[in-house]
């Protein structure tokens, strides 16, 4: 098989296997990060097979279904690319991707870098940014049955990891929390342009909302 049916087979089998996959990390995700990643990868030397199948295969396994076990997931890709006879160096490259794309900094130390993660790591992070970001936001917090806002409750930015996964906070925080955040740690040049973009489509959409919230505009 030649690269682009390798890309095509994979393509066509992360989607079957996210069928049934929870709406923030369903096939659709994969597409967007998929698409974003090769738009990014454009700007950098890299090799764009290793970026398109990493980005493909990043949610294969969702640890949150599986007891937070993390191994799930590359190992589901190794076998994947296996059954295809893709080279050894891809597929360890592939899974060092998927092991540490939401490597997020703090106490462990990041073992594994390159800039193929970067490109996936920055598409990633960039489909939590824009219209979309909004949407997926939104959509996370009603399915939490988050509010949308609450004046009287305020962002707060030194939550540990486990306060931050328990608190009820209405979804508006959550901008100013993470999402905010992002552009600042974008790893490629066209992942801080699109960031920027979409950082700035963002603060204006919460502008409109404080306007709309008191009745005006
Ligand atoms: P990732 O898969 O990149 O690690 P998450 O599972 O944390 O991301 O989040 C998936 C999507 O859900 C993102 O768009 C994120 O902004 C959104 N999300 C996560 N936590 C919250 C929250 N507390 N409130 C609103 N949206 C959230
Ligand atoms: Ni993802």
């Amino acid at each position: 098989m030649d690269r682009q049916n390798i890309i095509e087979a994979t393509a066509a089998f992360v989607k079957d296997t996210l069928q049934n996959a929870e709406g923030g990390h369903d096939w659709w995700h994969i597409y967007r990060v998929w698409k974003t990643a090769k738009t990014i990868a454009v700007g950098e030397s890299v090799d764009t097979f290793v970026v398109e199948l990493g980005a493909l295969l990043h949610d294969i396994a969702d640890s949150k279904f599986y007891n937070g076990d993390e191994t799930v997931g590359p190992k589901k890709a190794r076998e994947f690319l296996e059954t295809l006879h893709v080279d050894e160096p891809t597929i360890l490259h592939v899974e060092n991707i998927i092991k540490n794309i939401s490597f997020k900094g703090g106490k462990e130390k990041q073992i594994f870098k390159s800039v193929e993660l970067d490109v996936v790591q920055d598409a990633d992070r960039l489909d939590a940014l824009g219209a979309i970001g909004i949407a997926r936001a939104f959509n996370y917090g009603g399915y939490k049955n988050r509010k949308i806002y609450d004046p009287t409750i305020k962002p707060n930015l030194n939550k540990t990891k486990e306060e931050y996964k328990n608190s009820a906070e209405p979804t508006l925080n959550h901008f100013y929390e993470k999402l905010f955040l992002l552009k600042d740690r974008m790893n490629t040049k066209t992942g801080q342009l699109l960031a920027k973009h979409r950082h700035d489509f963002m603060t204006s959409y919460v502008e409109q909302f404080y306007e709309e919230w008191e009745g005006r505009l």
